[in-house]
């Protein structure tokens, strides 16, 4: 099956295919880079976990975002969160991919909240996963979260 089957069988409506391979993976680099940039600015006093993410809309444009967290805990809100509600709040409504910076060696991919909320926006988008070094792993958000609850079945 092709991804844009694939994507108009499953998708919200959010996601789109980035029509170049090579130009795909030139910006990768730009991507990983503004994560890591941003992840410094993340307000992670409580649990000393620094993430930053870097979303790419469908015009090119990057938005990041960090985690933000609260003396609540409760209220904390993760890299990618930040970085789709940004995105969403400046007009964007299509997306190509995410990338996801944190610490551990091992591949950190996002939480259950986050991919819920990346479905929504973004259907079924490609989160690329980097540490320090460099990068940990792909997925696609449809394979994060299997059976997802969307509006298809608010009818
Ligand atoms: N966190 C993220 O920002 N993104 C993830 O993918 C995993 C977890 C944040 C939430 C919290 O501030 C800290 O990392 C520890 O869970």
């Amino acid at each position: 099956m092709s991804d844009s089957k694939r994507q108009s069988d499953r998708d919200p409506g959010g996601g789109i295919q980035d029509p170049t391979a090579a130009g795909r993976d030139s910006k990768i680099n730009d991507l990983i880079a503004a994560a890591r940039a941003v992840r410094e600015h993340a307000h992670a006093d409580y649990s000393g976990f620094k993430v930053g993410a870097a979303l790419e809309a469908a015009d090119g444009t990057i938005v990041t975002g960090c985690n933000i967290e609260n003396a609540t805990y409760g209220l904390t809100v993760c890299a990618e969160r930040v970085a789709m509600f940004k995105a969403l709040s400046d007009g964007h409504r299509e997306f190509r991919r995410m990338v996801v910076v944190a610490p551990p060696d091992a591949p950190t991919p996002p939480c259950g909240a986050c991919r819920q909320v990346l479905w929504e926006f973004a259907g079924d988008l490609e989160v690329i996963l980097a540490n320090l070094n460099g990068e940990t792993g792909r997925h696609r958000i449809g394979e994060l979260l299997p059976q997802p609850f969307d509006r298809r079945l608010l009818k």
